[in-house]
């Protein structure tokens, strides 16, 4: 069997993660979840009082952090300098300030040379807002995920309550804008659909049938 690279973006909260391993799954692929990588320096960041607007601060730091993304049964685990962060890195807090960390041009730079080196032996899914455009130019299979701001709250203030964790859709439909706006209007490789890029409008599909689609794309590949 080939063993190919797939290239999955799209904006906040589109499903690309839930898709991804799903895919990864099936091909017994490895997932390669490159948001958790900018969240990670996120959280160390704001641990270690560094201002996030700093990007010398930040790439002293960056060169001195190891972050390790591990599967096990449980799911995919985070490792920041071998220390597990997998939940740490999805607080609000996080989540509303790793737009900005990764925003600087040289932050971005470190990460794609650790990403390229993780998708050098094929058999990967990635995820994340510049993979196809930028991280793997040559990805065998690109997809472009999208679904409306209302939809994408929608599926996270319900995870929100499934989970027992207060929630309140305004205020995420607010958020997910924000962090859109400024992925797609940052200088450096900004959020943007790769020509070859295969767009799935997820808004009315389930899991499945999205799942299904990019798996249809992969086939057709291999
Ligand atoms: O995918 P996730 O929502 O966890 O990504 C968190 C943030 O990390 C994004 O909003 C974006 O600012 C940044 N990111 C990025 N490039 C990637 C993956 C994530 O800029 N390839």
């Amino acid at each position: 069997k080939q063993n190919i690279a797939i290239a999955i973006d799209g904006p906040a909260a589109a499903g690309k993660s839930t898709v991804a391993k799903i895919i990864a799954e099936k091909l017994t692929y490895v997932y390669i979840d490159t948001g958790a990588m900018y969240r990670a320096l996120t959280f160390k960041a704001i641990q270690e009082g560094i201002p996030l607007e700093e990007e010398e601060a930040l790439m002293d730091l960056l060169e001195k952090t190891v972050i390790d993304l591990q599967q096990s049964t449980a799911g995919q685990q985070v490792l920041l300098d071998g220390e597990e962060v997998t939940l740490d890195i999805r607080t609000e807090q996080v989540t509303n300030q790793v737009s900005i960390v990764a925003k600087h041009g040289k932050v971005r730079h470190e990460m794609v040379k650790r990403q390229r080196e993780l998708a050098a032996k094929r058999g990967v899914v990635m995820d994340g807002r510049d993979i196809g455009s930028h991280v793997i130019p040559d990805a065998e299979v690109k997809i472009f995920l999208i679904a409306s701001v209302q939809e994408r709250a929608e599926r996270r203030h319900k995870e929100n309550k499934e989970k027992g964790f207060s929630s309140d859709l305004e205020k995420l439909k607010e958020e997910i804008r924000r962090r859109d706006q400024i992925d797609s209007e940052r200088e450096v490789s900004p959020l943007v659909k790769a020509d070859d890029a295969v767009e799935i409008d997820t808004t009315s599909l389930s899991i499945k049938e999205v799942a299904e689609k990019i798996l249809r794309v992969v086939h057709d590949k291999l």
